[in-house]
């Protein structure tokens, strides 16, 4: 049996098991408020720290990872639907990266003070949100199986070989930064 294939997917699944949570409750607690109810700005500190996670780990981390990962995979035959999906899925890293770090810059000009159209960041910070848990879901249901099904030994052991193994810094390494937003997301378990 293959041992390297269920360590190298399961860390990428335990890494969305992570992320998953962290933005589903921001999610459903930033589209729960009302503007008129509760301040925005009130978001504004975990929005930021999470910005800067996302930054830090999933898009310099997990994305990479899975960037090899599927790189692999469009060597091995897929069908033109499954190759699009994977085409997808690494086109997608590319933007989520770049909305990670445009999303974090406008939170940093709206913490010290500049002008930002708020209602129009809120819904694009939302919309950013669904975006990431919609392309875990991707590779969940479709992309991480057709890898299972489809990569040998040799690409297990190839793609293992080249991870960093590098801690979350917010879950695992609980660097003090992130301490805030831990709290509110396992608080809310
Ligand atoms: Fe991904
Ligand atoms: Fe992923």
């Amino acid at each position: 049996m293959n041992v390297l294939m269920p360590v190298f997917l399961e860390r990428l699944r335990s890494d969305h098991a992570r992320f998953s949570k962290v933005l589903t409750v921001l999610k459903e607690q930033i589209g729960a408020v009302q503007r008129d109810q509760e301040p925005w700005a009130g978001w504004l500190e975990h929005l930021a720290a999470l910005f800067e996670y996302i930054g830090e780990y999933p898009d310099m981390e997990h994305h990479p990872m899975e960037d090899r990962l599927f790189d692999c995979l469009v060597d091995h035959g897929l069908t033109p639907a499954e190759r699009g999906l994977v085409e997808r899925n690494l086109a997608e890293h590319a933007e989520l990266t770049a909305a990670t770090r445009r999303l974090s810059e406008e939170i940093q000009d709206l913490l010290s003070g500049t002008e930002v159209h708020e209602a129009t960041l809120r819904e694009d910070v939302l919309a950013y949100l669904s975006m990431q848990l919609a392309h875990m879901r991707r590779e969940e249901e479709h992309l991480f199986p057709l890898a299972e099904k489809m990569l040998t030994s040799a690409d297990w052991q190839a793609l293992e070989s080249k991870s960093r193994h590098l801690e979350d810094p917010m879950f695992h390494q609980r660097q003090a930064r992130y301490q805030n937003l831990y709290q509110f997301v396992t608080a809310a378990d």
